[in-house]
């Protein structure tokens, strides 16, 4: 990969062992993946936050950057942490957790990333433009990045998209490049998606026919920001989706047709209603947790709604998850006093994938999210069920 002088002087060393190791790390894979040169990149969303997925190990490299004087130099966000800051008492995690989590984020800020931890980089002010460089790390940002900002990243790892945070460089491959974004694949939707619910069904069946590839959708009509954001989890946890385009509502790329294999997906009802059988185990839930990816003002005011003169049964959990930013507007609008009377908690920073809920003692999980259905048996050891939000909500009021 061509290096400019000043890149190689930082690669050599000349400006410090901080700046060396960071650009270590991309040429590396700039090398890996035959990249011609670095790009400057504008933004960076950094995985690996949760003291549950990086442990001991992941603790002392982000202390090491800290002490070496690493700074950040684009906007950068990190992904949910394992807990509440303010409320992770309220959450019950365990204190011997609790403290190192918060020596993570500590370390974190010390080298310049917000801390406010959300999937949902995007709503809280690291909102890049259409055609920048970006280097989003958690799947479905990097999803929602490419296929409705326009913005353009590869779905990095957490030390990538940090080492490119320091540099405020990446390697330019993949996604970066327009080739590499055309359309592979025409996916005919002929059922009507009624819900954020069946949009998350909808990616979660393009993500595992599919693995990968670049799909166009066609036969959506209506299309809000929430079925977009659980569309891009659900097609990335099922599959590698990291860039799709919804006939008459994203711009498709010119030429955009040559590209296009001749196969193509039908989806109708049956494909969907089969994916909420594969997550229906019959249990007896304790915990529901809502917001994956994390919930926007809208659905924080549902739940309020449905919540609103209700109580949560004794024994069992509510969480809704999302980030500190909308956690404070909620408090400020008042949701936040009826989701807590009614014995629930707007868990900010944190999701039910990335907390310890193995630790906690809970037996099952309802969740509305096909990502979240998807992931908590294999992190948390829990049988998930996937539900509409009011089904989820009815499986725990009194
Ligand atoms: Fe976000 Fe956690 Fe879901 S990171 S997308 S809420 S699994």
């Amino acid at each position: 990969m061509y290096l400019s002088k000043e890149e190689e002087k930082i690669l050599s060393g000349e400006f410090g062992e901080a700046l060396q190791k960071a650009m270590r790390l991309l040429v590396t894979l700039g090398d890996i993946f035959k990249a011609d040169r670095l790009i400057d990149s504008k933004s960076a969303q950094i995985s690996g936050v949760s003291y549950k997925n990086i442990g001991d190990a992941g603790l002392e490299f982000i202390k090491d950057m800290a002490r070496l004087h690493n700074k950040i130099k684009i906007t950068a966000t990190l992904n949910p942490a394992g807990m509440d800051f303010k409320d992770w008492a309220k959450m019950n995690i365990p204190v011997s957790f609790a403290k190192k989590q918060l020596e993570i984020i500590e370390n974190f800020t010390r080298i310049g990333a917000m801390p406010s931890c959300t999937c949902t980089p995007y709503l809280i002010g690291n909102l890049p433009l259409r055609g920048q460089h970006i280097s989003w790390a958690e799947s479905s940002a990097v999803s929602f990045a490419n296929s409705i900002i326009g913005a353009k990243t590869n779905r990095e790892g957490g030390p990538i998209s940090l080492a490119a945070a320091i540099i405020g460089k990446t390697p330019n491959y993949g996604l970066h490049l327009d080739e590499n974004r055309l359309p592979t694949v025409l996916v005919k939707v002929k059922t009507e998606l009624k819900s954020t619910l069946d949009y998350s069904l909808l990616g979660y069946y393009i993500g595992s026919i599919l693995v990968k590839g670049i799909p166009v959708i066609e036969g959506v009509s209506s299309f809000t920001l929430e079925d977009a954001k659980s569309l891009c989890a659900a097609a990335a946890a099922s599959g590698n989706i990291a860039l799709y385009y919804i006939s008459g509502i994203t711009p498709l790329p010119s030429g955009w047709s040559k590209s296009m294999k001749e196969d193509k997906i039908e989806v109708t009802d049956i494909e969907l209603r089969n994916i909420m059988d594969k997550f229906n185990p019959p249990v007896d839930v304790d915990i529901v947790t809502l917001g994956c990816p994390h919930a926007t003002i809208n659905e924080i005011r549902e739940i309020a709604g449905l919540l609103k003169n209700k109580r949560i049964k004794s024994g069992k959990t509510l969480w809704v998850c999302t980030s500190s930013v909308n956690k404070e507007i909620s408090h400020r609008l008042g949701y936040s006093k009826i989701i807590e009377k009614a014995g629930g908690l707007i868990a900010a920073d944190t999701c039910m994938v990335v907390a310890p809920l193995e630790q906690m003692g809970y037996t099952a999980l309802a969740t509305n999210s096909a990502k979240a259905a998807h992931y908590v048996p294999s992190t948390c050891n829990l049988p998930s069920k996937l539900c509409s939000l009011e089904e989820a909500i009815k499986l725990i009021i009194e």
